[in-house]
């Protein structure tokens, strides 16, 4: 299968057709990169597959090797270095999705997917684990949504499977053959926004040196996920509106509308009523694009599938999980909710010997989990802290280069939550602040998994 989005890389040809892929979804581009087989190249040269415009990455930073046995990332000898879990790596196997960063600050995510059980149930990101009485109903909401072509509102916490769901109203429509394109309006700079939507012509400003097609013609035929939706700046809304009635793009210094038929999905986890009446999204849209709505309920919601879920993601590791781990899972909170649980077992099977292991106590993810720091004290206080506690000791069973790295990744953590209180839970706020760019700050906090919705919910 090949289409705009599943580009095949050049050199290191598998033997037989695969229906694997992986996607490099990086920052600057509306949709993942795709490809199936070969080397995929990462850097600032224009000549990469995936091109970085940061000036902390190489030229050619890290190539992704698809082999038949595997995928790998490997670090091309760089000056700033590739990092996994805050560990600079040189090579790096990849099971199911792993997030890097490439020099300073720039965040990727390489993920490897398979689509070739097309005709066998709905495979791996649209499988929708989980057999609960909540699940049942969305699945059944799900089935009779997909194959209109009504735009649909999921709703959720952070981490409860908004994508996995857009995917699957994706896979069980009769576009399933055609793109499905991601476009996550809190990624991407608000004043590219639309020409990453709706495309542009050939100098159409500074910058925009030939024509782009925008996300919305690149997903003709398929579905169009909006991701974020809360996130898209007041301004823009009324173009988005008229796309989605009109079912047609006028491209950014164009004249002329372009036709486009697209399915549109979107995901929020704000309550869009609220956002409403905070004046900071037009009701006329929400209208529109709710016309099908559903909720993916939390973790909390649904704890018979927390067993469930993780069995599927230790099996996706490779490894297996013993019955009482099973059970202490079952019995916490998960305020990340599926994200934080696959994050959990991953670490715990990585901890046990990773693949091909039973993972039979649970000792060592709990420090893991308790890991977090106190985010009552100012940054360097919390290194000095650290330095003196038993977290001291473990700094000091570490390499110099690894002991700064989890330093930094402490300081990071503690900074942007202070950042966001002090800038009144505003993340345009905070970047100006901070002098960061919001779509990378956005990165950031979810590199470290700060809710800002929860704590907007708890602030003072
Ligand atoms: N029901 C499920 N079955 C299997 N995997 C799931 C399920 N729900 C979520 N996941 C996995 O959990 C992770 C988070 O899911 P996803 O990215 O869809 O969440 P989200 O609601 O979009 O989160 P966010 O609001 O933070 O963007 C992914 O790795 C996804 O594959
Ligand atoms: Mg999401």
């Amino acid at each position: 299968m090949s289409d705009d989005h599943t580009k095949t890389a050049p050199a290191l040809r598998a033997r037989a057709p695969s229906t694997r892929y992986i996607e490099v979804i990086s920052p600057g581009r509306p949709s993942p990169f795709r490809a199936r087989e070969g080397v995929v190249r990462m850097g600032r040269d224009p000549g990469n597959e995936v091109v970085i415009e940061d000036p902390f990455v190489s030229r050619v930073h890290v190539e992704v090797r698809i082999f038949p046995h595997g995928v790998e990332v490997v670090d091309l000898d760089t000056k700033n270095g590739t990092h996994y879990q805050g560990a600079r790596i040189r090579e790096l196997a990849v099971k199911e999705e792993v997030t890097l960063t490439l020099g300073k600050q720039v965040t990727v995510r390489v993920r490897v997917g398979d689509d070739g059980a097309s005709s066998r149930t709905v495979r791996d990101e649209a499988e929708l684990v989980g057999a609960s009485a909540p699940m049942q109903r969305l699945r059944g909401a799900l089935a009779k949504l997909a194959p209109s072509a009504l735009t649909v509102l999921i709703e959720g916490e952070t981490g409860t499977g908004k994508e996995v769901v857009a995917r699957s109203l994706h896979t069980l429509s009769g576009r399933a053959h055609k793109p499905f394109v991601v476009f996550d309006c809190a990624a991407v700079s608000p004043t590219l926004i639309a020409s990453e939507l709706f495309g542009h012509v050939r100098g159409a400003y500074t910058g925009a040196v030939g024509a782009s097609d925008g996300a919305f013609r690149a997903a003709h035929g398929g579905t169009l996920f909006l991701d974020e939706i809360g996130e898209l700046p007041l301004e823009l809304q009324p173009a988005l509106l008229r796309a989605l009635e009109a079912r047609q793009v006028k491209p950014v210094g164009g004249d002329q509308y372009v036709k486009v038929d697209v399915r549109v999905v979107a995901a929020t986890n704000r309550t869009l009523e609220d956002e409403v009446e905070a004046g900071r999204f037009r009701k006329d849209l929400l209208f529109r694009l709710a016309v099908g709505r559903v909720k993916v309920p939390s973790l909390r919601a649904r704890a018979d599938d927390v067993p469930v879920l993780a069995s599927h993601f230790a099996a996706s590791f490779g490894a297996a999980l013993a019955p009482p781990v099973l059970a202490a899972l079952a019995a916490r909170p998960w305020p990340g909710n599926v994200r934080e649980l696959r994050n959990a077992v991953e670490r715990a099977v990585m901890l046990a010997g990773g693949s091909g292991s039973v993972v039979t106590s649970l000792d060592d993810m709990d420090d893991d989990l308790d890991d977090a720091p106190a985010v009552a004290v100012a940054p360097a206080e919390a290194l000095h802290g650290a330095m003196r506690s038993g977290e001291g000791l473990r700094l000091l069973e570490m390499s110099f280069q690894d002991a700064k790295q989890a330093a930094v990744e402490t300081f990071e953590r503690e900074y942007l939550v202070r950042l966001f209180e002090a800038s009144g839970y505003n993340l345009s706020e905070a970047g100006r602040r901070s002098g960061v760019d919001r779509r990378y700050l956005r990165e950031l906090f979810k590199k470290h998994d700060i809710d800002l919705a929860a704590m907007r919910a708890k602030k003072p």
